[in-house]
């Protein structure tokens, strides 16, 4: 629970986000690892975020995969697990629940789990792939497979070529469809109010997006306890966890 002093300090701010989201037609979330912190589901960057004290970022790679595929997925069925004992938390439901007939959101997550949309949430493209979907090396055909845990290992497709997890890895370029369904939102959008939740936003084009919709108009707003690089370009800067403040939103709305 937010302490008294916190919740004066952003209170001015958290009136300036809600009066605008109360007018906003369209609203773009941007979330990240850090949305799915309240669910149990370690960030990448912070506590809690190493596996058998291997940093995520040195696992989540292709040539980590090459290495050793088994013990990268051991680390995503181990995460599978987590995910699949996780539910939305107070951040996810508030952000389904900003939904209204008169107001649009279209999250952009980097988040590979599924806990948006076991919130409610209808719009959300996954950037960074899909924790539940297998790929194929040999054909590239993806498959959904969403047990838990995996039987066998690195698992192989029935053609016996290895499968991997269908997530985009530190290096990788993002998936072409995912890019045009953003290029497509901001075609068609005026953005009223950007919301730049839970991430370092550690890749550029994290950066980009939410620059492009301050660009067009849109009050940029970043919710999280920590400075991170967009923290100087932000219009509001609600420092906390996603959980209190969109819930507070939530009860001003
Ligand atoms: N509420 C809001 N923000 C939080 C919370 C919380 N409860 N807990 C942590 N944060 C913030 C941290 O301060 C940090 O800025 O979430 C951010 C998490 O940072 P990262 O772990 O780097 O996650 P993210 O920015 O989403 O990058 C993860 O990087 O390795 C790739 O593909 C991988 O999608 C993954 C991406």
């Amino acid at each position: 629970m937010p302490s008294e002093a916190q919740r004066r300090a952003v209170a001015p701010e958290l009136a300036t986000v809600v009066q605008k989201l109360r007018d906003a037609k369209n609203v773009l979330v941007l979330s990240g690892a850090g949305v799915s912190a309240e669910s149990n589901v370690p960030t990448f960057r912070g506590e809690g975020g190493w596996w058998r004290s291997l940093n995520p970022a040195e696992l989540a790679t292709y040539s980590a995969f090459q290495r050793d595929p088994r013990l990268v997925w051991e680390w995503y069925d181990y995460r599978r697990g987590l995910i699949a004992n996780a539910s939305p938390n107070p951040a996810h439901r508030a952000l389904a629940g900003l939904e209204a007939p008169a107001r649009e959101v279209f999250i952009i997550t980097q988040n590979v789990d599924d806990l948006h949309e076991r919130a409610g949430s209808r719009r959300v493209v996954h950037i960074h792939g899909s924790i539940w979907r297998l790929t194929c090396l040999a054909d590239g055909k993806t498959y959904e497979d969403r047990r838990v845990p995996l039987p066998g290992l690195p698992p192989t497709c029935a053609c016996g070529a290895l499968l991997r997890p269908d997530v985009v890895w530190i290096g990788e370029s993002l998936p072409a469809a995912s890019c045009a369904q953003v290029d497509d939102y901001f075609h068609e959008s005026w953005i009223d109010v950007a919301l730049v939740i839970g991430t370092e936003a550690t890749f550029s084009y994290i950066g980009d997006w939410a620059l492009r919709a301050k660009r067009s108009g849109a009050l940029l707003v970043e919710i999280n306890p920590n400075p991170t690089v967009l923290t100087p370009y932000v219009d509001v800067k609600l420092q906390g966890k996603a959980g209190a403040i969109l819930g507070e939103i939530n009860k001003r709305l």
